[in-house]
């Protein structure tokens, strides 16, 4: 990727530039994973020029002066790249510091809920506690976004289950209930104090359904589809084994579909890519040691391009899904960003390409035909291929 005066934009289509609503970049804690230079790189090379990051560092992002700092540290790095990736920052909820909900208004882009235990240590696990970020959050018109898993029933599934070391254990263990149950309970709330609530990875078609049923009952209700529940299911363990762990974990071919469905109605709000870098000698630990995530930000838009082709949707349904829905959900500041697509461009994903540091795919090997060829960020033209 490299800086560029003009575009030769012969054959390209225009584009909005993405906006990704789910991001990990790892910083501060984990940079052996990911950090801003990195992910700037990966981002901008596939058409991201807006990323939403997520509070599960190491230590979590729970207070005004975790934000703060975390925000010094990514200017640093993004100015030491050279890249002007625009973004955004989840606070992290948590039941000692619910104070900060309010005062966050001003710097984080939402409050990130942890319904069930996942990479990090956040979670949200009484009632009580959950009742009072969406409270919190309404009073100051703050999006929640919810990691909806239920808890409780992930420990008794797990408990249930007994030990094991076989990965596609994991999309059993982590049940669709347990997806359910979170989500129709996060519902209530936004339902009560009129929050509006986005629903981070969902993956269920029983979770579509009650999503439908929210918007058609006029509730600010959103939902965020990954790419990993778009492209991969439970069959995908046979040969990506604990690589493709993640939570929630895959789910059948009905799910998937369903949630296809939800794209094509528009029950489906955003696509995210739960960019969740680790390094494959982590990932390769025999399960559950193995930790879960999926790296994704630099495959979302090839991926999706190549359904366009195949008739999955369109290029405008595209742009609501990627840019359009997550600037309104959001109120993130509208930008003239763009990225320009080659539809025909047909090529193999490969690793040694990408610019994540952990640097592995899933999709590695798969031959998909659309690809990103410049992104402009903020008036900067950056050639890709
Ligand atoms: C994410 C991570 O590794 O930070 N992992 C994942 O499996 N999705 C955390 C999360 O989004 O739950
Ligand atoms: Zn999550
Ligand atoms: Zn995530």
């Amino acid at each position: 990727m490299k800086c560029v005066k003009t575009i030769d934009h012969q054959g390209l289509i225009e584009l909005p530039a993405l906006i990704d609503p789910h991001v990990h970049f790892r910083t501060p804690g984990e940079c052996h994973k990911e950090d801003w230079k990195s992910g700037a790189f990966a981002a901008v090379s596939s058409g991201v020029t807006m990323v939403c990051d997520m509070p599960n560092n190491k230590p979590p992002c729970m207070t005004i002066d975790a934000l703060i700092a975390k925000k010094k540290i990514i200017d640093s790095q993004l100015r030491s790249v050279g890249i002007p990736l625009r973004y955004g920052l989840y606070l992290g909820a948590d039941k000692n510091h619910l104070d900060q909900i309010e005062k966050a208004k001003e710097i984080a882009i939402g409050v990130k809920v942890y319904l069930g235990s996942t990479t990090g240590s956040l979670l949200v696990e009484s009632a009580l506690d959950l009742d009072e970020v969406f409270r919190r959050a309404a009073s100051v018109d703050m999006v929640v976004v919810v990691h909806a898993e239920d808890e409780e029933i992930l420990k008794r599934e797990k408990e249930r289950y007994g030990p094991t070391t076989d990965p596609a254990a994991h999309s059993k263990i982590r049940s669709p209930e347990a997806a359910i149950v979170a989500t129709r309970e996060a519902i209530k709330l936004a339902a009560k104090y009129q929050t509006s609530l986005y629903i981070a990875h969902l993956s269920t078609k029983e979770e579509l359904e009650l999503v439908r049923q929210a918007k058609k009952d006029g509730l600010p209700v959103y939902a965020e589809v990954t790419p990993h529940h778009l492209f991969l299911t439970v069959d995908d363990y046979a040969e990506w084994k604990s690589l493709v762990q993640a939570n929630p974990p895959l789910r059948s071919h009905e799910d998937q579909e369903a949630l296809w469905a939800g794209i094509a109605d528009g029950t489906v709000d955003t696509i995210g890519s739960d960019h969740a870098p680790h390094l494959l000698e982590e990932k390769r630990r025999p399960y559950p040691q193995s930790p879960s995530g999926i790296p994704g930000i630099e495959t979302l838009l090839p991926l999706m391009l190549d359904a366009v082709n195949q008739k999955r949707l369109s290029l405008e349904r595209l742009t609501e899904l990627t840019h359009t829905n997550a600037e309104k959900i959001f109120s993130l500041p509208p930008n003239d960003d763009r990225v320009w697509v080659d539809m025909e461009m047909k090529k193999e994903v490969r690793a040694s390409d990408l610019k994540t540091k952990c640097g592995w795919s899933p999709y590695a090997g798969r031959v998909l035909t659309g690809w990103p060829v410049y992104t402009i960020v903020n008036g900067e033209i950056f050639a890709i291929q």
